[in-house]
Formats: structure tokens, sequence, C-alpha cells
């Protein structure tokens, strides 16, 4: 810190003016720090958007394996994550480059998520800006992602930004039949 800062900070404490206002910013994920809240947030994230969802240990455990498995691929894998407090992290986006073929290079929102008190004010456009930013610099044609129906907060997230359904999936749920002449 110069002397000068140093003696801007100093005036402003003696004279009781709150010290500068920290602004959220995005910023690139450190496995070391981010991952834990992030494992944390994936049972709210697939219980929004797979009805029935049930998380369990394993399913936990394949997570960290994939998301440590991403921090050590940064030109495939585009993880940034929300610091709205210094040191805390509020959500983040998951995107991934895949380099294909028959589709060219496009790329794939994989996980985006807010932590319920962050959702509404922006944040999730912004790191969708990000995420989109990401894909630009390695040449993506396009971006997909997939979304559930009932999700409308999703949903109007994707379409303010211009995104447009190309397939639906479709389900019915059946009734379970007794085996065995039960
Ligand atoms: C989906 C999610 C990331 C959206 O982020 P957000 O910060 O709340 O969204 P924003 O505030 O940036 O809003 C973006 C747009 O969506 C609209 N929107 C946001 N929440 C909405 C809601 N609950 N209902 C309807 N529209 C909504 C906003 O009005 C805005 O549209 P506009 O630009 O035309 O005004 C966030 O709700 C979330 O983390 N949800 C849980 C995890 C999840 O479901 N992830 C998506 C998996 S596919």
């Amino acid at each position: 810190m110069t002397r000068d800062s140093l003696f801007h900070k100093i005036f402003k404490n003696v004279f009781g003016r709150s010290e500068e206002v920290f602004e959220p910013r995005i910023r690139e994920f450190n496995v070391k720090t981010d991952l834990e809240p992030i494992l944390s947030w994936q049972e709210d994230l697939f219980t929004t958007n797979f009805a029935g969802f049930q998380m369990n240990p394993y399913f936990l455990k394949e997570q960290r394996r994939r998301l440590s498995e991403a921090a050590l691929r940064p030109f495939e894998h585009g993880i940034f994550v929300l610091e709205h407090i210094p040191g805390k992290i509020g959500g983040f986006i998951w995107c991934k480059i895949y380099d294909t073929n028959e589709y060219g290079i496009f790329g794939s929102v994989e996980q985006i998520y807010l932590i319920p008190e962050l959702r509404g004010k922006g944040f999730g456009k912004k790191l969708m800006e990000k995420g989109e930013e990401y894909f630009a610099e390695r040449g993506a044609q396009s971006i997909k992602l997939l979304v559930t129906i009932s999700n409308s907060a999703a949903v109007s997230l994707y379409q303010s930004l211009g995104y447009k359904a190309t397939r639906w999936e479709m389900q019915k749920d059946v009734k379970r039949t007794q085996m065995n002449g039960g």
C-alpha cells in the first residue's frame, strides 16, 4: 500500500467514514476455496430441476471428481464464481466447450447456481454473460443448455438472453405393475 492510500484509509477511519464498499465480482474458480461451497449447493440445484431427485454420497463423490477434473482443464471448462462478500462466494457458472466433428465447436452451460438471497438481482445474467464471453474466446458457434420447464426463473433468464427451445425431453409417469403374479 502506498503512503498516500494508507493516509486515505486512516483519514477515512478517523473521521468515521466507511471503508470502500465491496463490489460483488465474478472471478475464476479456485478449487481450494470454492469446491466445498459448490458441492454444498448440488442438492438444491438438482432437487429444483429434477422431480424425485434424491442426493446420496455417491452422487456427491462423482460431482467432486468431475469438478476437480474440470478445474485441471481450463481450456475445456470455464468455471466462474460470484464473490459477493470478500472471501465468500454465493454462486457459480460451469461452462464446457465441445469440439466435435458433427457440430463443430459449441459451448454448454453445465451448471449455474445462486444462493436464494442473491436471486432476482441480475447476478444470473452477469454469470451467463461471463460464460458467453468464455465461449466466444474459444470460438464456439452456439451455446446449448438443458432446463426444466417448471423452473421459470431459469427459463426466463435464458429467454431474456436470446436462447430458444430446440428440443423437448418428454416423460410420462407410469404405474408400477406387481411382478411374480402378486
Ligand atoms: C436460475 C438462476 C441462476 C437465475 O438467476 P437470477 O440472478 O435469479 O436471474 P436474474 O436476476 O439475472 O434475472 C434474469 C432474467 O430472468 C427473470 N427472472 C429471474 N427470476 C425470475 C423468476 N423467479 N420468475 C420469472 N422471471 C425471473 C428476470 O426478470 C430477468 O429478466 P429480464 O432481464 O428480462 O428482466 C437462479 O434463480 C438460481 O440459481 N436458481 C437455482 C438453480 C437453478 O435452477 N439453476 C438453473 C439450472 S438449469
